[in-house]
């Protein structure tokens, strides 16, 4: 199957500019009916009608180039046909059992321990968590609690965990904390390598990793004021942080420090693995082992429900019962996520979001030179960012600008989404099955998009 075919065809195509009518009715009983914490609608105003490949349909009749991907999850494609195939033969058979064995959830298992790179092979157990990134989250805090029989986490300014009580409290995200008396305790926030925002005001040519050698010194000083953690999370590229990459002596300089205290290294994978940085996992991109690994989003096939812990064997002193939950093997979930993970490697999905992610970047990159109030362009595969500030000739994130890139990129036919400090990043995390036509498409309107914002 070519993987052109699996969109609609000629996209994007915007016949009313949403809005439509169809739309706007739709939103606006949703706005009455459903919580103010409600999210993407405000970014994308419109209403879904069908969604296909790498592409969505509104009910205006509208088509747009999806380079958001239900953020980040959607791996082979909207309704991959092998996906739909696989859950629905699933859900003729069995579709709740909790954690009993069967054979989907023996085929999911190991094909999931499968992608770890050689040296981890045979050495991890996995752990269903409940289905969503924050439950994985959860999940590694207590294994490496109870395996360590520590308190305290270190984790990453910029970094993002989940909006649960304990996943939250490792997130860098102040604004959703503000709220929120009494967050897990003892969460310690180290400097992460964002070398365009360095939080240590240093130039990567000549810092000699001082961010890493404060992570160091916080475990090693005895009067640092953190008891020695449970454990250390990070992601190795920030996603909501703003697509940014963790330069690789920073992720080994953190591996090996971790390693010499005897402190869990939990990596997030929830949103940057899955092949979508061109590799299965980012950390591969460093060489670095981790002890735990998060992964749900695009695990469960690209929308099914799922998360799962990987973690070393040692690490597994769990008592039965230590960590449940009702909703811990979504069998459609399992047999979808099969059915993605064998379409991409049979169709070398990984090797084309290097490449054609190293396009989409190269073109949005000749887009950044020409707009001087667009800052670093950066990331890999299809985890790709634009800093976008306030033109002034500083580095000052621009809220108001991102909205309107995005706005005019959304008139155009093109969603992307905001993340990063102030929201001041747009991003580019298309579903894994994005063409060299849609990367050229999207190159063409974000071009069009910010010459707009900047004449306006
Ligand atoms: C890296 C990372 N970890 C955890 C989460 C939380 O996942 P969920 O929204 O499914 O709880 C996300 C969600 O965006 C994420 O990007």
């Amino acid at each position: 199957m070519d993987i052109a075919d699996l969109s609609f065809p000629g996209a994007p195509s915007i016949r009313i500019p949403p809005p439509g009518p169809a739309s706007r009715a739709l939103l606006e009983r949703q706005a009455e009916r459903e919580s103010n914490a409600r999210t993407y609608p405000r970014g994308f105003p419109f209403a879904v009608a069908r969604a296909r490949g790498a592409t969505v349909e509104d009910v205006d009749g509208n088509v747009y180039i999806d380079a958001w991907a239900g953020a980040g999850t959607v791996c082979v494609g909207h309704n991959h046909p092998d996906v739909i195939a696989a859950a629905t033969e699933q859900m003729g058979q069995a579709i709740h059992t909790l954690d009993l064995p069967s054979p989907t959830k023996d085929r999911f298992t190991t094909k999931v321990l499968s992608l770890l790179p050689e040296s981890l092979q045979g050495k991890m157990k996995i752990h269903f968590a409940a289905p969503t990134g924050a439950d994985a989250t959860e999940a590694a805090i207590k294994l490496v609690k109870t395996a360590t029989g520590r308190r305290s986490i270190l984790s990453f300014q910029g970094g993002y965990h989940g909006m649960t009580h304990g996943a939250l409290s490792v997130t860098g995200s102040r604004d959703p904390k503000d709220a929120i008396a009494n967050l897990m305790p003892d969460v310690h926030f180290m400097p992460y390598g964002y070398c365009y925002r360095c939080a240590l005001g240093l130039k990567p040519e000549s810092c000699d990793l001082a961010c890493a050698k404060f992570t160091e010194s916080v475990l090693a000083d005895p009067s640092s004021g953190v008891t020695k953690p449970a454990g250390i999370i990070l992601e190795a590229v920030q996603g909501e942080g703003g697509s940014v990459v963790a330069p690789v002596p920073f992720l080994r300089r953190i591996a090996e420090i971790a390693k010499a205290h005897q402190v869990p290294l939990i990596v997030d994978e929830i949103q940057a693995g899955m092949g979508r940085t061109g590799r299965w996992f980012a950390f591969e991109h460093a060489g670095i082992e981790p002890d735990v690994i998060l992964m749900s989003k695009a695990i469960g096939g690209g929308g099914f429900p799922m998360a799962v812990v990987l973690y070393r064997k040692e690490l597994d002193v769990w008592k039965p019962g230590a960590h449940v939950g009702t909703f811990r093997g979504f069998l459609p979930a399992m047999a979808a996520g099969v059915a993605a993970i064998e379409f991409m490697q049979s169709h070398d999905i990984v090797a084309h979001v290097a490449e054609v992610g190293a396009r989409l970047k190269a073109g949005l990159s000749r887009v950044v030179e020409k707009r001087s109030f667009l800052g670093e362009c950066r990331g890999l595969g299809f985890m790709l960012g634009v800093e976008v500030l306030e033109g002034d000739g500083t580095k000052t994130p621009s809220y108001e600008k991102a909205k309107r890139v995005r706005a005019e990129c959304l008139r155009r036919g093109l969603m992307v989404e905001l993340a990063g400090r102030h929201d001041g990043v747009v991003r580019f995390i298309p579903s894994l099955v994005f063409t060299a036509e849609h990367a050229d498409a999207t190159i063409r309107i974000f071009d069009e998009a910010t010459a707009a914002v900047e004449a306006a």
